[in-house]
């Protein structure tokens, strides 16, 4: 058993529907979140920069005695994250491993969205590659305005549908059994992008399959806290004016006890 806490870190507000997943299936554990809200967004950063930013959050969360680290973000875990996770010692988990992991042997025709550095690393189309043996059609689609919609709180609007719409229109002709909303912020769009495509495809959400993950590995390694209350101690980079109103849209709750820090530090 370890009582020691478990590391997450984003890009931004995002990662709360990463942190949803895990306190869903981790609900006796306690969390570190910190969250890059200084330097988000990371979806249009290039490679060596996401790589720098995410050795600076490990770092961070490793000054707080974590047991282990998440990286709730797509971009952050499509660029550089395998180099990184040998520079450390602690178990550092990305959402992408996990998601081709649970990925149905069945499927022929995948889509992939995410962010332009998500979608241009082809993190997630490598992978399924390797598993399947190039035996199956991958499609897929960056949808950069989605970000801001979410964040403004314009999901299950007719804006949100339009903008979908606009996105994914070219899958409408490709007979997609599964689409990945490869971005922190898609599974606010489950409605839209599921009547999108009338029911008809598996809609897969990163943040579940990370979370089932780290619960596989903590139960199997013995590390699983028994604190019974799912606490977290939210970090930020800088305070966004609208932080509370999004942190409701994302984690479905109010949060008190945040503290900005200085990221750069933590070279
Ligand atoms: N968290 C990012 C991701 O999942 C989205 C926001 C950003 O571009 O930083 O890719």
């Amino acid at each position: 058993m370890s009582n020691n806490k478990i590391g997450v870190f984003d890009s931004g507000v995002g990662g709360l529907t990463v942190l949803y997943q895990l306190l869903k299936y981790l609900p006796n554990e306690e969390y570190i979140y910190f969250g890059d809200t200084a330097r988000v967004p990371y979806g249009t950063k290039s490679r060596e920069t996401i790589m720098n930013f995410s050795r600076q959050n490990i770092n961070f969360l490793l000054s707080k005695g974590v047991k282990t680290i998440v990286v709730a973000c797509n971009s952050a875990s499509s660029n550089g994250i395998e180099t990184i996770k040998k520079e450390y010692d602690i178990p550092i988990f990305d959402v992408i491993g996990p998601t081709v992991k649970n990925l149905s042997r069945k499927i022929s025709n995948i889509g992939i969205i995410g962010t332009y550095a998500t979608i241009e690393s082809k993190s997630y189309d490598n992978k399924i590659k390797k598993k399947f043996n190039n035996k199956l059609k991958i499609f897929h689609k960056a949808c950069p305005l989605l970000v801001p919609l979410a964040e403004e709180g314009l999901n299950n609007t007719s804006i949100s549908k339009i903008t979908i719409e606009h996105y994914l229109k070219e899958f409408r002709t490709k007979d997609l059994d599964s689409l990945i909303m490869g971005c922190t912020h898609y599974p606010l769009f489950k409605k839209e992008i599921r009547d999108f495509f009338e029911g008809k495809v598996k809609l897969i959400n990163p943040g579940k399959m990370v979370a089932k993950e780290v619960t596989l590995f903590l139960k199997e390694k013995e590390m699983l806290g028994d604190k019974k209350s799912g606490w977290v101690e939210f970090y930020l980079s800088d305070i966004p004016r609208n932080f509370q109103k999004i942190v409701r849209r994302f984690l479905g709750k109010k949060v008190e006890n945040f503290k900005r820090i200085d990221i750069e530090r933590y070279k």
